[in-house]
């Protein structure tokens, strides 16, 4: 479904991505996982074209993306939850949904928002509700939620653990996972190597802009460099 070859990636001059590939198939859930600074946002950013590649493909189902704008992208069927969530605090559950179908028909918004609450029972309870008196793995929900309201193919997860505590962390990952039964496919990226591991069917470990490591995420759970360098062992 997804096919990123050879990527290099630039700010200024600043090598970002150093040859970066990866690969998604339609169905999966695979995680890109790596320190801070490893190039991890920058790949899902170029992936949707926010930056460019100075050389390298991005091919979603055969049709290079790297020429095409964001929006054009967006309508090939991906949908992104970027890093930090950016959901947007005054607004209801509901509004921030709707902000995901901003190119669709209303039927079509309405059947995609019902889909979201049935995946998310309490964003439907909370839907009238301001997003930013929701708990953060609430609000990583509406996140989550928003994404899927374009009916994407494919879903870009930025760090979506990110500042959540353990037992909420469980909770993203549990519905990470429902989504995925549900038919998306998934590209997840995490500093959290542990969850992301487990529930990723195919991994790969970026370090400074690289590719260092790619397995089947059960593997790379059991590899001794991950677990050195990543799982704190
Ligand atoms: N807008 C930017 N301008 C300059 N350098 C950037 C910018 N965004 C990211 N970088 C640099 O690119 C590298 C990769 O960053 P990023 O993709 O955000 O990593 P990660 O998401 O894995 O933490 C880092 O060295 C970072 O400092
Ligand atoms: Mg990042």
């Amino acid at each position: 479904m997804l096919k990123v070859n050879d990527l290099h990636v630039y700010y200024g001059g600043i090598h970002a991505l150093k040859g970066v590939h990866l690969s998604v198939e339609q169905g999966q859930i695979v995680t890109l996982i790596g320190a801070n600074g490893a190039g991890k946002s920058t790949t899902l950013r170029t992936i949707v074209g926010l930056e460019r590649p100075r050389t390298g493909t991005v091919l979603f189902n055969s049709e290079d993306l790297t020429k095409l704008d964001t929006h054009r992208i967006i309508q090939r069927g991906i949908g992104i939850s970027p890093e930090g969530r950016k959901v947007f605090p005054n607004l209801t559950v509901m509004e921030n949904l709707e902000l995901g179908a901003y190119h669709q028909s209303q039927k079509d918004a309405a059947v995609q928002m019902e889909w979201v609450y049935t995946l998310f029972p309490r964003l439907r309870e909370r839907s009238r509700q301001l997003t930013g008196t929701l708990s953060g793995g609430e609000q990583q929900m509406v996140a989550l939620g928003r994404a899927l309201m374009s009916r994407p193919k494919l879903v870009l997860l930025d760090e979506p653990s990110l500042g959540l505590a353990p037992l909420v962390v469980e909770e993203v990952f549990r519905t990470i996972q429902t989504t995925n039964e549900q038919g998306a496919t998934i590209l997840l990226v995490e500093q959290n190597a542990m969850a992301a591991l487990h529930v990723a069917h195919y991994a790969y470990v970026l370090e400074t802009g690289r590719v260092i490591l790619e397995g089947p995420g059960k593997t790379l759970l059991a590899d001794e460099r991950v677990r050195q360098a990543y799982l704190g062992e």
